[in-house]
């Protein structure tokens, strides 16, 4: 069924009003998979299954979890589990730059982004934006930009295009995705290469600026990874994004929000240590910024083959995790990076080697299965939300 049709079916059905009412959606949800003949699986729209946008909200909390326009298209069934299960979506990957881009200046291909950011509007989801810059992602006549003024005027547009063509619809951009590496070097903990080379670290400034001025309504997030865990190199991490954030508050750069993406590893991983965690969180919060859990999965690359071990171990990581994480208030949104096994980077092996699993068994990393049969680690995180302090909305 194309996007047109499908479409057409929800305004019959009702449910393309954007204020949709959440519980609506769900017998909505159930309606437009008979419509599509497929059917909701029944062990997840049990009267008795928490579902996790409800259990979020119910602590001021925002749900959501990764989408494609190919997985709106194609899997109806994962597509009912998304509009029961969460309050929000992100384009996994059609909103990257490289992605969208056919090779040439300004020869973007929007509609796998326009089909994610329909869906959102058309069923009353937050949307992410994710992302508008992020250096693994950026389309290679980037790099043959020689001048200073070559790239800003590129990177203006970009932010121009892409955030004023939703403007008004996003939640949250990820304006820069990723913007530290310590092992580069730097004193200041920023990552070198592609942008800041050549126009130096205005670049965020400049970005940041940009989109506020283009979608003032967007939250304008600063999305990171390896921050979870207490290990020298997470620290420096840390350290450094705290200083940047100092620097940005300094020099009037627009910041909302920090993203902390955790992707975890249920076992043989680095140390956790829920108080080094709950401090920083603490100490982004003190710049008065929200946080938002926005990528979270948890491998299990080294547990046990027994699925039920693996399944328990994967749980308890989200738990523990969440626990801590939950316990600031300033966390206001948490995102797993995949909703069901059917769909995640860690079972396409899109990740580092060292991720997969040396029996050949494939990942379980998500809160339901390839079958979308809610697992362990569903419980996990709907227990952390069920044991997580209320907060006001954010
Ligand atoms: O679409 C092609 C397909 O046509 C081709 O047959 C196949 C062969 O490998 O590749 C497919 O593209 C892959 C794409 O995901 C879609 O599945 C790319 O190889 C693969 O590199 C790409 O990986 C994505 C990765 O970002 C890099 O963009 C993952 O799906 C996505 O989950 C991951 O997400 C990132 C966040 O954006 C930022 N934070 C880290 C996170 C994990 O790396």
């Amino acid at each position: 069924m194309n996007n047109r049709k499908l479409y057409n079916c929800r305004s019959r059905l009702g449910v393309g009003h954007p204020r949709a009412d959440p519980d609506r959606r769900r017998v909505l949800a159930a309606g437009l998979a008979a419509l599509w003949g497929c059917t909701i699986p029944s062990n997840v729209s049990a009267a008795d299954t928490v579902v996790l946008r409800k259990a979020a909200a119910e602590k001021g909390l925002l749900y959501g979890t990764t989408i494609s326009a190919e997985q709106i298209n194609d899997d109806h069934e994962f597509v009912g589990l998304v509009l029961q299960q969460a309050g929000l979506v992100v384009a996994e990957n059609d909103m990257k730059w490289q992605v969208m881009n056919r090779g040439a200046p300004g020869d973007d291909d929007y509609s796998p982004a326009d089909t994610v950011a329909g869906f959102a509007l058309e069923n009353g989801l937050a949307l992410r934006g994710h992302n508008l810059l992020w250096y693994h992602r950026t389309p290679s006549w980037y790099f043959d930009l020689a001048t200073p003024q070559e790239q800003e005027r590129a990177i203006i547009e970009r932010v121009q295009h892409l955030a004023g063509r939703y403007r008004g619809m996003v939640h949250s951009w990820d304006v820069v995705n990723e913007p530290i590496e310590p092992k580069d070097g730097r004193k200041d903990g920023l990552r070198s290469g592609v942008f800041l080379e050549t126009i130096g670290p205005d670049y965020l400034d400049l970005a940041y600026r940009v989109t506020r001025e283009t979608d003032p309504t967007a939250r304008l997030v600063v999305n990171e990874y390896d921050v979870e865990f207490d290990t020298p190199e997470q620290e420096a991490r840390r350290t450094a994004l705290l200083n940047l954030l100092e620097r940005m508050r300094r020099s009037g750069t627009p910041v909302d929000a920090v993203g902390i993406q955790a992707h975890l590893s249920c076992i043989g991983g680095p140390p956790f240590s829920a108080s080094r965690l709950r401090r920083f969180l603490a100490d982004v919060a003190g710049f008065g910024l929200t946080i938002q859990i926005t990528e979270l999965d948890v491998t299990d690359e080294h547990a046990p083959s027994d699925q039920a071990i693996r399944d328990r171990l994967v749980a308890d990581a989200y738990r523990q995790f969440l626990d801590a994480a939950l316990d600031e208030p300033a966390v206001k949104m948490v995102v797993t990076w995949g909703l069901s096994d059917r769909h995640s980077w860690i079972v396409r092996q899109e990740t580092h080697q060292s991720k997969w699993r040396s029996d050949g068994a494939l990942s379980r990393p998500l809160p339901f299965d390839a079958d979308l049969k809610a697992k362990p680690a569903y419980e996990g995180i709907a227990n952390a939300f069920a044991h997580a302090p209320g907060r006001a909305v954010g």
